[in-house]
């Protein structure tokens, strides 16, 4: 018997987002609207890394679901401000996860595949080894674990190469880059699946729907670690030249791209050669499936098109 999140007099189901102004975030309060009564955080409201004004955050909202979508995602920051990322992304967690558990909510929480080495030739699934590279990718590991220690009722969604119609992500940075260069060197040597804040939050909308309706059983059935991101492949290099495919559209012209090595771009955070996740276990237990990462890139152009952007 699936559990009755509608507990509250008003009938409405509580959700709390946090990371409000994040790529995620706010599309995360995009797709729920009409789910239920949403309560979206971000920073101004609480700083994750202060802990006990988060737990008070929670018992003030008292959510049924919490959508988790800060993090700390500066990658190669991170490598310098250990304390800062674990703070955020491994302390808050557990935070969220047993105010969670304390009062039967379920906890979303997104992940990232940089928990891999990218080692792997095929693409990597929840059983795999995470053996993170770099400071982010460790303290979102912790993050993982910290939910899944603290034992209550969690989803981990495990994501890549996010970006979407605002924030700062690549898509950005290649159309400025453009628009100051007429040549742009790109690593064509990690793979992976740029995977879209659209997606993301249709898929975690589609599920949850799911879950308040009871289709897929009791929680202890689909409690769990999930990989989530659009199907397909591709390099940065070949992120790129997808994106100046399209750049037109919107009045910036495609500059010369040159292929390089990953070696020839050293970063401070190093990262996984290939971090393709394997999306079947999320197909086989939701039925859901995100978009291939070319017609993901299409709806994000469509969006910037329609004025729904910060170019
Ligand atoms: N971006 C990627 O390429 C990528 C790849 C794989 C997985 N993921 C995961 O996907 C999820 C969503 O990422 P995203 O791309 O939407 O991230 P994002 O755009 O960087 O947004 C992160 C949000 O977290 C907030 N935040 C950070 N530190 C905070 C603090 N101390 N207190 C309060 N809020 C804080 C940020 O607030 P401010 O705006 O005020 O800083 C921002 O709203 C995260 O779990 C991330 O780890 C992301």
């Amino acid at each position: 018997m699936a559990k009755n999140w509608n507990v509250h007099a008003s009938g409405a189901a509580r959700v709390l987002i946090l990371g409000a102004s994040g790529q995620l975030g706010r599309e995360l309060e995009r797709s729920f609207a009409g789910f239920g009564d949403v309560t979206a955080v971000s920073r101004e409201t609480v700083d994750l890394t202060r802990g006990e004004e988060l737990r008070a955050l929670v018992r003030r909202v008292e959510p049924d679901f919490i959508l988790n979508a800060a993090a700390y995602t500066a990658v190669d920051r991170a490598e310098s401000e250990p304390e800062v990322a674990f703070a955020v992304n491994a302390d808050a967690s557990r935070i969220l996860a047993e105010e969670a558990l304390a009062r039967d909510a379920l906890l979303v929480h997104y992940s990232t595949d940089y928990v891999f080495d990218g080692t792997k030739p095929e693409a990597w699934t929840e059983k795999d080894a995470p053996h993170p590279l770099n400071v982010y990718g460790a303290s979102k590991l912790a993050g993982e674990r910290a939910v899944q220690d603290v034992g209550g009722r969690a989803l981990i969604f495990r994501t890549s190469w996010v970006y979407g119609p605002k924030g700062k992500n690549f898509l950005f940075t290649m159309l400025r880059l453009a628009r100051e260069r007429d040549r742009l060197t790109i690593v064509d040597d990690q793979v992976g699946a740029p995977t879209t804040s659209i997606e993301l939050a249709r898929a975690t909308r589609a599920i949850l729907d799911g879950v308040v309706g009871g289709s897929f059983g009791a929680p202890s059935e689909w409690t769990g670690l999930y990989h989530m991101s659009c199907a397909g492949a591709v390099t940065w290099f070949g992120f790129a030249q997808a994106i100046f495919a399209r750049s037109v559209e919107l009045g910036v012209k495609a500059p010369e791209l040159k292929a390089i090595t990953t070696e020839e771009y050293p970063t401070p955070a190093k990262r996984p050669g290939n971090s393709v996740l394997a999306n079947a276990k999320l197909h086989e237990r939701f039925g859901v499936r995100l978009a291939l990462w070319e017609t993901a890139l299409d709806d994000v152009f469509k969006a910037l098109r329609a004025g729904d952007a910060c170019v």
